[in-house]
């Protein structure tokens, strides 16, 4: 369903996958040494994405101790109801918004308990998500023979698609199918094969090897992760308040002593542009992930950071630009493109004849409102169910997809 680092160098899509830079390079050698090359790159590219992985967001965003996908060694977190007291406006918008949904447990998840029971079937087998007293349990039945385990977390919101992590024999499995809001039931899962599966054991859904694991919890969930270990049992489903701001436990005692000198909280308001890029991009992925995992094409469409950094009108050290200019973190994101045009006029005139102070970029000749909807476009990704709005931000003379 996403795209974590682990999953890039598998064996079937090993040359597909060394990195870009790696493929940079691999032109720039003779082909009788090609083949030698490519599989010493290979290694090489295999060994990177191991550290990497372990290593994914603290090497691009080393500012804090703490990382919003990592807690940090003896980090105190207080939870969101901790904050409520003294910060009710973003308490009140942000745990319902997709980030705070981002990661639910079963049965606290809207979809889970407005779908008591829910049902899929391909060739001879059965799905059924449903209601077992407290728990909710997956099933796959093949007609002689059943499995079935309780879903350990349902990831995402459903909005585009609600995937499930169970647990089965020891292993983290991803489930076979996930339920999509524009159906309003389940379907083959993105990533997944789409034919009807070889095996019940194939029908249950994908291994998931306990490092990537750590990784979903990572940027699905708060202070899952210490170290490279995943630890459940301290787990903040969703990206809280302390995902962003680091663990609060320091700063609500300071606050409540009512010395306000310093904080002690960090605030990434504080951020240039690109820090901020970077700093959103430990979990939405900048270039240095997508150049890690050498992804190109159609699919980093998902990648915002990367996407944006790569437009023109992207400046490293204006904030008008920035990710705050256009989304508040603690709210859902706008769906209306007039929302927009008003970032968008911050730097380009409407008309050319009359730019105020500031609007030093160049004007259309083409349109003066819902911009976005021209120079913003969206790409829907192969499998269907979601889609996603170009970052470059630019002239989109075709529909192809520009790298
Ligand atoms: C007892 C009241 C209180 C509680 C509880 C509290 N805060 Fe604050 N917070 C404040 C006050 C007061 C300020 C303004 C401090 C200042 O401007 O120096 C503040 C400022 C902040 C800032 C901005 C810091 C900056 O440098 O601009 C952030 C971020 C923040 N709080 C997050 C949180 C989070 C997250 C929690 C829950 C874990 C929380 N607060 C709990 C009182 C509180
Ligand atoms: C710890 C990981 C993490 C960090 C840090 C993070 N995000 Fe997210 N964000 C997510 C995940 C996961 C989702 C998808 C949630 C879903 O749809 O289930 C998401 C969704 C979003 C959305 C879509 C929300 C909607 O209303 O549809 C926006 C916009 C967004 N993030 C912006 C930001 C910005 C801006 C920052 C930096 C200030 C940021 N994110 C930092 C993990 C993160
Ligand atoms: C590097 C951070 C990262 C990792 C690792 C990661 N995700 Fe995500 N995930 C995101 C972000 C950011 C989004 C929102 C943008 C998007 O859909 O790509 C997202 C979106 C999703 C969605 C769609 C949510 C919706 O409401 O549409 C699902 C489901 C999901 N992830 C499941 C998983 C699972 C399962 C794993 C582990 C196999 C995983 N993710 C690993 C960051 C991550
Ligand atoms: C996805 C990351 C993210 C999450 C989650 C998040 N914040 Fe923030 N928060 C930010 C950013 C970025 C800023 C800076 C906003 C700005 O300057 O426009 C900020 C600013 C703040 C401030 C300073 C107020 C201000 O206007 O400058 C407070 C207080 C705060 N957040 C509290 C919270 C609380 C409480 C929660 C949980 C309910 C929360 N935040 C969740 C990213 C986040
Ligand atoms: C100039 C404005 C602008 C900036 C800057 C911007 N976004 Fe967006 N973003 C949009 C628009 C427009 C949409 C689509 C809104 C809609 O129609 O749903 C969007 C949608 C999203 C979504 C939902 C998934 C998608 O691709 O449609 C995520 C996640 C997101 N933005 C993250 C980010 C992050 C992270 C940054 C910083 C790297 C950022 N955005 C910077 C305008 C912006
Ligand atoms: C921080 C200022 C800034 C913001 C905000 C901004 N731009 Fe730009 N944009 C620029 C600059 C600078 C250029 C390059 C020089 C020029 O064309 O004036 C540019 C270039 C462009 C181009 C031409 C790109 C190309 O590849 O030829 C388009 C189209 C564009 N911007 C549209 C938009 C739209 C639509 C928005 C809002 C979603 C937006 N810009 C927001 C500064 C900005
Ligand atoms: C109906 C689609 C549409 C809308 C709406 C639209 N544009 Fe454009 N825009 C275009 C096209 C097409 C071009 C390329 C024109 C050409 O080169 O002949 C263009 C060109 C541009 C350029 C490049 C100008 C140059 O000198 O190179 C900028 C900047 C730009 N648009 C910004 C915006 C902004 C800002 C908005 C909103 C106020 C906007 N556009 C609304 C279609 C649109």
């Amino acid at each position: 369903m996403c795209i974590s680092p682990n999953r890039l160098c598998d064996q079937k899509n090993e040359g597909k996958h060394c990195g870009r830079l790696d493929r940079q390079r691999k032109r720039i050698f003779a082909r009788p040494l090609l083949a030698v090359i490519l599989s010493i790159l290979c290694i090489l590219c295999g060994l990177r994405l191991l550290l990497a992985a372990q290593d994914w967001s603290p090497k691009n965003f080393s500012r804090i101790d703490w990382q919003p996908t990592r807690a940090a060694e003896g980090a105190h977190y207080v939870g969101t109801s901790s904050c409520a007291k003294c910060h009710p406006e973003q308490v009140r918008t942000q745990p319902v918004s997709p980030m705070g949904l981002a990661l639910q447990r079963a049965q606290d998840a809207p979809v889970l308990r407005a779908h008591r029971r829910l049902t899929f079937r391909t060739g001879p087998f059965l799905y059924t998500i449903e209601w077992e007293g407290d728990r909710v349990v997956y099933r796959v039945s093949d007609g002689q023979r059943t499995v079935s385990e309780p879903i350990l977390a349902a990831f995402g919101l459903g909005d585009a698609g609600q995937t499930y992590l169970l647990q089965h024999q020891g292993s983290y499995y991803e489930s076979r199918v996930s339920f999509f809001n524009d159906v309003q039931t389940l379907d083959f899962t993105l990533g997944h094969p789409r034919s009807v599966p070889e095996s019940l054991e194939g029908a249950f859904g994908k291994k998931v090897r306990p490092g990537e694991a750590s990784l979903c919890f990572a940027c699905h969930s708060t202070a899952s992760v210490r170290g490279t270990t995943l630890q459940l049992d301290r787990m903040i489903p969703g990206i809280t308040c302390e995902g962003c701001h680091g663990p609060g436990g320091k700063h609500v005692a300071t606050m409540q002593s009512g010395d306000r000198k310093e904080p002690s909280i960090f605030n990434p308001g504080g951020l240039a542009a690109g820090d901020l890029v970077e700093f959103c991009g430990s979990c939405h992925r900048g270039s240095f992930q997508v150049e890690l995992t050498g992804m190109s094409g159609v699919q980093t469409v998902r990648f915002q950071p990367y996407r944006l950094t790569g437009s023109r009108c992207f400046n490293p050290q204006d904030p008008r630009i920035g990710c705050l200019a256009c989304h508040n973190p603690h709210q859902s994101r706008s769906r209306d493109a007039a929302f927009y045009d008003a970032k968008c006029l911050s730097c380009h005139p409407a008309v050319s004849t009359e730019p105020t102070s500031g609007q030093t970029a160049s004007a259309c000749p083409v349109g003066k409102k819902l911009c976005t909807d021209c120079h913003m476009p969206k790409f829907v990704l192969p499998g269907g169910h979601l889609e996603f709005t170009d970052h470059r931000i630019r002239v989109a003379r075709t529909k192809a997809f520009p790298d």
